[in-house]
């Protein structure tokens, strides 16, 4: 059982590992509080440590090769961030043959090597988490190994390669070329070190094979699973598939059928109204159809720096729970407070007046809501000749409570029949 400190060691500084230092740099007093462990970040190791990086970290932190990590007492927990497979499994069974917990975000080295890796970590038990191995910042593997463990799953359906992803939404909304979209998901750090992993759907494979075995206790070897990507998709076929209701996103499926495990990466026509349909740009989402808890979809953005330092961050806070024992398992503590008044709260609103129809009562209502500072977006007036008609507005955001005195003064008035429905607008983002 570990007590105090945690020590980290991170390996590989690049869009992900400078997302995980720098959120465990600035959070830390926050997990502490949130989950008792205290975890410092010890060492880091890089290719190439005279390199210009994003982040600024003093000399010392750079060890010079994997040997200072693994012979140092103080670092319990070793982060794979560097991809690949041979030099990433090599590193991470090193970690774990010398009683090092592992997190890694690296679905290649699982889908290659994951069996193993598992027996290894088994046989030293030490945890080897890999949350941010598929669909990057979404809880994807902690819902699939712990909240639906009681599940017969019979189904997994993914869009789970954000680059693809982002390719085709933009090729779709802006009917811009895949070439142009390639390179503008490689600078925003979303696209493998080689892209053709994403492009030809050998990403989203490797994701499968985790997705597979989570969902039925299978691991299944890369080479059984048909794997499509998506270079020979044209603007064309997403305009005629449009128009037969469909969308084309990079799926990857995995079913458990009479014949077996089904397992293949193909683009797809989905429905336009089926909720994958929707997910655009670098978010991914997994649909999941079990036998008790039916249909189930996770969703969030499956690639990128914070999104995906996210997860790693959260497997290195439960490998340290792990380590560090019962204490830190205990349910966490929480403060006592106040949610803000609703009348504080600013919002848009819908706001319909049953009124009189007669010149002047805009204007009159008008002045109060002005009074009140409530600023009206849009009215609608229709109907006439009848003793009352529906008079509605929009406002842009205002405070609730400023709108409920003005609505207070507005129900007063003669030509006021009834303030009959006040809705809240949400817009999103
Ligand atoms: P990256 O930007 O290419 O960074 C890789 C880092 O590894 C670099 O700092 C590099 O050092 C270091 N490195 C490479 N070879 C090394 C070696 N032999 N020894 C020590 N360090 C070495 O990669 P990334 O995008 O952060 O991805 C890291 C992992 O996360 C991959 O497995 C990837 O599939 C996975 N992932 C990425 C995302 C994403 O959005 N990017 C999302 C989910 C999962 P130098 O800087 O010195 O070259
Ligand atoms: N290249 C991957 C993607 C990164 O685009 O989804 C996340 O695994």
């Amino acid at each position: 059982m570990k007590e105090g400190k945690i020590g980290v060691a991170i390996l590989g500084l690049g869009t992900v590992g400078i997302g995980v230092v720098d959120i465990l740099s600035k959070n830390r007093a926050m997990i502490f509080n949130r989950s008792g462990v205290d975890l410092e970040v010890k060492k880091v190791l890089v290719r190439n440590p005279n390199k210009k990086r994003d982040i600024d970290l003093s000399p010392e932190m750079y060890a010079k090769d994997l040997e200072e990590i693994l012979q140092d007492q103080d670092i319990d927990i070793v982060v794979e961030l560097i991809g690949g497979l041979e030099v990433a499994k090599e590193y991470i069974v090193k970690a774990l043959e010398a009683k090092k917990a592992v997190v890694t975000a690296n679905k290649a080295v699982l889908a290659h090597f994951g069996a193993e890796l598992f027996d290894l970590a088994r046989k030293n038990e030490v945890p080897l988490y890999y949350e941010a191995s598929v669909g990057g910042g979404i809880p994807l593997i902690t819902p699939l190994t712990e909240s639906l463990v009681g599940n017969t799953i019979t189904s997994v359906m993914g869009i789970i390669n954000g680059t693809t992803n982002y390719i085709l939404t933009k090729m779709t909304t802006e009917g811009r070329s895949f070439a142009e979209v390639l390179d503008e998901a490689q600078s925003l750090g979303y696209a493998e070190a080689d892209p053709t992993a994403d492009v030809d759907g050998l990403d989203a494979a490797h994701k499968l094979t985790v997705l597979v075995a989570l969902a039925f206790d299978t691991h299944i070897q890369l080479s059984d699973l048909h794997c499509e990507g998506i270079r020979k998709i044209d603007t064309m076929d997403i305009c005629f598939a449009k128009d037969l209701g469909y969308a084309i996103k990079l799926l990857a499926v995995g079913k458990k059928t009479e014949l077996g495990i089904e397992a293949r990466v193909h683009p797809t026509l989905i429905p336009l109204n089926h909720p994958l349909a929707s997910v655009n740009n670098v978010f991914n989402a997994v649909f999941v159809e079990s036998e008790e808890v039916g249909e189930l979809m996770l969703y969030g953005r499956g690639a990128g720096r914070y999104p995906t330092a996210s997860a790693v961050v959260g497997d290195i806070v439960s490998a340290a729970r792990v380590l560090s024992g019962s204490k830190t398992l205990l349910p966490r503590k929480f403060v006592k407070g106040k949610a803000v008044p609703v009348t504080e709260t600013a919002g848009s609103f819908y706001v319909r007046l049953m009124v009189e129809d007669r010149p002047g009562v805009l204007g009159e209502i008008a002045n109060i809501l002005g009074k009140n500072g409530v600023s009206v977006a849009s009215v609608i007036q229709e109907g006439r000749a009848q003793d009352q008609v529906p008079l509605v507005f929009v406002t842009h955001e205002v405070n609730y409570g400023g709108l409920c005195q003005g609505l207070k003064t507005i129900g007063g008035l003669s030509c006021v029949k009834d303030v009959a429905n006040v809705i809240r607008v949400e817009r999103g983002k």
